[in-house]
């Protein structure tokens, strides 16, 4: 899909879009176009009454410049959100498809209604987002993604705009289509080539140098797999000399039985999105880089597969974390905050950071509490989950914090180790994860976001033009956004 900006007086378009509100009788920015049916589509405009999520559309004569016009209701004024824009146009930008459409062109909001840059941003990521689709494995695929021509009224800019968009998009696309590779086709060492594929400056630390190194909780959970564990390092120095990194590290257990503590067969095969923390990192690397931004970050994705077998870890082993704290083995299944464990000391012993933010599909609990369209967050420090949050408003990835305190941290503390890796009984499961990984760190301030209910379409989860059937990419907008603003 190609995208460019096009000019209002010489349009020609095999579909023309322009939102409408509810109620009204225009269509956004149409004025400027040189059109004649004002009478059908009159009639549309009153038909349709601009409801959010309507589209209609008018065939005009196929020797017309503008061959159909679809109006595209968004609702009243003031219920529009940040994510209208982006959720419309990916709705339109899939009826282009199924259409069998080469191209077509969006009018973009007038400034009155919302920024015309951001809505630029929106346009593009909504329209590229919704139409990925995972067909990697389909003898039949999915029909060629239409072209975009975006009219704006201001265009100064705005080249750069889509530009940054469209990388944005794509590291998400990218993050999707690697969590939906099926467990037989991505493991920890495919991981790592994808890896590869994106920093030259990325080291792979593997077996027998992760158990030499100290890192027991990879090592642990990696050992019952012939899918042996990787630690992925990607550094991206494009910052002053003297600042410090940002540390982000993902969970990527590319498929997770359970264990010894064998999960239940039902919906077991959804256990290959257990690597999406990992994949946010790799796309979120990408953008980065391709941004070309002017910071200092480092990704950490620790892989394993997490396997039944004469060589699996056990409930009732003790094993040494790569910080030396020992940990009790209680129950298998809660193998994520074992290689988060490992990871993240490695990241505060060697990168000193400013900030770390990790990111894993760790609990059910957190499914429980928040459901499948808010991600649950927990840290140590109020500034940057206040940035998180401000980041959360404007990608509306949405993020909800729950607590920490004392109470919590001693829910993991072990009579015969320092830890046990679970809480009591089913309390406060997100929390009480959490609490283990506090421990891996001294006092950098660290963001956790658990992504169990928001990393890929589940049954409840609210449906989305830009997020389809699969993994969502979750976390990818959200951080680019604070590593954006961050020193703001
Ligand atoms: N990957 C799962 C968490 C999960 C489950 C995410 C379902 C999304 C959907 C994690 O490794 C896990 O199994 N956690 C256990 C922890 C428990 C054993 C303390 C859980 O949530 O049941
Ligand atoms: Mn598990
Ligand atoms: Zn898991």
């Amino acid at each position: 899909m190609r995208i460019k900006i096009g000019d209002s007086a010489k349009i020609k378009t095999e579909l023309l879009c322009g939102f409408v509100l509810e109620n009204s009788n225009v269509v956004l920015g149409l004025g400027n176009f040189d059109i004649k049916t004002t009478s059908v589509i009159n009639q549309t405009l009153k038909d349709m009454e601009g409801k959010l999520g309507r589209l209609s559309i008018i065939p005009l004569s196929e020797k017309n410049a503008i061959q159909r016009i679809l109006l595209a209701g968004i609702g009243k004024k003031e219920e529009i959100t940040r994510d209208t824009i982006r959720s419309i146009s990916g709705k339109i930008a899939q009826k282009a498809r199924e259409l069998k459409l080469k191209e077509f062109t969006i009018i973009a909001p007038p400034t009155f209604l919302i920024d015309s840059m951001l809505s630029v941003s929106q346009i593009v990521e909504g329209s590229k987002m919704s139409l990925y689709k995972f067909d990697n494995f389909k003898s039949e695929k999915a029909e060629k993604s239409p072209d975009l021509t975006i009219i704006v009224s201001k265009s100064n800019k705005i080249s750069n705009i889509i530009k940054e968009a469209e990388i944005i998009a794509n590291s998400v696309i990218f993050t999707k289509s690697i969590a939906n590779l099926p467990p037989n086709q991505c493991t920890p060492a495919t991981l790592a080539k994808f890896a590869k594929t994106i920093s030259k400056n990325t080291r792979i630390i593997s077996e027998p140098e992760l158990k030499k190194q100290g890192f027991g909780g990879i090592s642990a959970v990696g050992q019952g797999s012939k899918n042996k564990p990787k630690l992925i390092v990607l550094e991206y120095n494009n910052g002053p000399r003297n600042e410090k990194p940002v540390v982000l590290v993902g969970k990527a257990v590319t498929f997770d039985t359970g264990g010894i503590s064998l999960k239940p067969g039902d919906r077991m095969d959804e256990m290959k999105f257990d690597k999406c923390g990992g994949c946010t990192v790799l796309g979120i690397m990408k953008a980065v880089s391709e941004l070309k931004m002017s910071i200092n970050v480092v990704g950490i994705v620790p892989s394993v597969e997490n396997m039944p077998g004469g060589e699996s870890y056990r409930p009732g082993d003790i094993i040494k974390l790569y910080n030396g704290k020992t940990a009790e083995i209680l129950n298998t299944d809660a193998e994520g905050r074992l290689i988060l464990a490992d990871a993240l000391a490695y990241g505060e012993k060697y990168y000193a950071p400013k900030a770390i933010i990790d990111f894993a599909t760790l609990t059910g609990a957190c499914i429980v509490a928040l459901g499948t369209n808010i991600a649950g967050i927990v840290s140590n420090n109020e500034k940057i989950t206040k940035k998180i949050y401000e980041s959360s408003k404007r990608t509306t990835e949405d993020v909800w914090e729950l607590p920490l305190n004392q109470d919590y941290m001693d829910m993991i503390k072990s009579e015969v180790a320092d830890m046990k890796n679970v809480g009591i009984g089913r309390a406060a499961g997100t929390i009480t994860a959490a609490a283990f990984l506090r421990n891996a760190i001294k006092d950098t301030p660290w963001v956790h976001i658990d992504i169990a209910g928001v990393a890929w379409t589940q049954i409840a989860t609210k449906e989305k033009s830009y997020n389809p059937k699969g993994a969502t990419g979750f976390g990818v907008r959200l951080i680019l956004d604070y590593l954006q603003n961050m020193k703001n």
